[in-house]
């Protein structure tokens, strides 16, 4: 006796496009961390998780492969690992968007927008002989949430929102830059705010410091900062928040998660960062009803975009002089969850804690962060103090891998360091398309039983 289970066949298509999930050996690129500046980064190429037909070769292109019969700048034979990662010597040169999505592009035309994502000029294809197998690319992802068609019912919860961790630990200038210190152990990211955005980032970490800068201007005294150092002004990265929701119309979380210098007992400092909030980006954030106790984590996030709210901010209210008043545009911080000061293993088990979602695990019914980060004192125990990027190299191929699997579809937020060695945005797409397939779909399975 058998049974199974049939699905209507207008929902065919829905399938097909969650396909890909599956594919017999899915191929894709990322950036890897071993260069020092972001244009010297090298391409990867990745396999698997679980690659069952291995391609006899994977070739690299400077241009769309199945447009026309181009040589590869680069041909990989022989892969047998079911799961790996390959250094290529591509380098990703300098970084500029299409479509009008760099920062300084103009305002004046709408930037083109890109549903699906778009190319970037870097593509990985692979093959048996000369059978085209599969074909990927380095893509930007500015308009992703608009994708999520069947997500109507879909709340800021059970969405599953790529993240960065320090979002703002970043410099522009890696060459200017004298201090070994800030550029190896404070850096976190390779790119600047805007440009996460441009790649899919949704959920931004911010921890702030204070310092008098003796200017008429208040807001000139906020920072970001990384272990107690300042790395740069917090106003132009909210400024840069603030540009790209307006030209993109998708919504992204904003977590000021930690007040490392400046803010210990002082209450009207944490006002005065409000304010600068509350300025900077007040007409594009969710303003909670007083009234009702709303968790901001189960709004719809349809319905917000829809009244025009593109920014949620995470902030600890109770920090506030006067939080009645006060915190109305601020949502409670969520759930926080760190592997700062695990090993692998542990990491693993952690997840296993955390994703399998139990109804008395420590995870809530509600709005949750995992933050994938090895912290620089936990490398200490293996004698050699690693740098930002040597950490994150080891933990985000494996977590991501990780999150292929079913924990990906109880994922919240989850956020990196370095996210550019993983491909978490369009994991965390496809995730949200099968949820929001499901959802949409939830009625509509019959069951047959089949007898013979
Ligand atoms: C490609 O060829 C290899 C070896 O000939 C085979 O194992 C594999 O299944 C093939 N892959 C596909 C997708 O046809
Ligand atoms: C394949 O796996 C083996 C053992 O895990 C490893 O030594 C080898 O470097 C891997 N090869 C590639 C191309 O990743
Ligand atoms: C807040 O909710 C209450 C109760 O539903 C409603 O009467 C009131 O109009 C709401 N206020 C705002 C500003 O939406
Ligand atoms: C909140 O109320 C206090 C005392 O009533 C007042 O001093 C303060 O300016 C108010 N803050 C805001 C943002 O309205
Ligand atoms: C990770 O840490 C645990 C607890 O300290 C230890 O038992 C385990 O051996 C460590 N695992 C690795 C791979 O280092």
């Amino acid at each position: 006796m058998m049974k199974i289970r049939l699905l209507l066949l207008p929902l065919l298509p829905c399938l097909l496009f969650i396909g890909p999930l599956r594919a017999s050996c899915p191929i894709y690129l990322t950036i890897s961390l071993s260069g020092k500046a972001l244009h010297d980064s090298c391409l990867e190429v990745n396999w698997g998780p679980d690659c069952a037909g291995p391609p006899e070769w994977i070739g690299i292109y400077g241009q769309d492969p199945t447009i026309s019969n181009f040589q590869p700048d680069l041909r990989i034979n022989g892969i047998t690992n079911r799961t790996g990662k390959l250094s290529t010597p591509i380098k990703l040169g300098k970084l500029l968007f299409p479509g009008g999505w760099n920062r300084q592009d103009s305002n004046e035309l709408p930037a083109t927008r890109y549903p699906r994502g778009k190319c970037l000029p870097h593509y990985v294809a692979s093959y048996n002989g000369t059978e085209l197998l599969t074909v990927e690319c380095l893509k930007i992802q500015p308009n992703w949430m608009a994708q999520i068609k069947d997500g109507d019912q879909m709340p800021l919860k059970s969405l599953f929102l790529p993240g960065s961790h320090a979002s703002g630990a970043f410099i522009a200038s890696y060459s200017k830059t004298k201090s070994l210190l800030v550029k190896d152990y404070l850096v976190a990211q390779h790119f600047d705010v805007w440009s996460q955005l441009v790649f899919g980032i949704r959920y931004l970490d911010f921890s702030v410091g204070y310092k008098y800068m003796d200017s008429d201007n208040d807001a000139d005294n906020f920072w970001i900062a990384n272990e107690n150092m300042f790395i740069i002004p917090l106003a132009g990265v909210l400024r840069d928040v603030r540009h790209f929701v307006e030209r993109s119309g998708e919504l992204v979380i904003l977590d000021f998660s930690s007040f490392p210098i400046g803010f210990y007992k002082h209450p009207e400092i944490y006002s005065s960062l409000f304010h600068l909030l509350r300025q900077e980006l007040g007409e594009v954030a969710y303003q909670r009803n007083m009234t009702l106790d709303q968790h901001c984590a189960n709004r719809n996030f349809r319905q917000l975009l829809s009244l025009g709210i593109h920014v949620v901010l995470l902030f600890p209210t109770q920090e506030l002089p006067y939080p009645e008043n006060e915190s109305g545009l601020l949502c409670s911080p969520w759930q926080r969850f760190s592997t700062s000061y695990m090993n692998i293993s542990q990491t693993l088990d952690y997840m296993r804690l955390l994703f399998s979602k139990k109804p008395d695990g420590p995870v809530q019914d509600d709005g949750w962060i995992f933050t994938a980060v090895k912290s620089m004192e936990q490398t200490l125990n293996t004698h050699k103090l690693q740098t930002a990027k040597e950490r994150a190299a080891v933990i985000n191929p494996k977590v991501n891998q990780w999150l292929k699997g079913p924990w990906g579809m109880n994922a919240n937020v989850v956020a990196m360091d370095y996210f550019s060695n993983t491909n978490i945005v369009d994991l965390a797409i496809e995730v949200n398309a099968h949820k929001a397939f499901l959802l949409a779909t939830k009625n509509k399975f019959i069951n047959l039983e089949i007898l013979r």
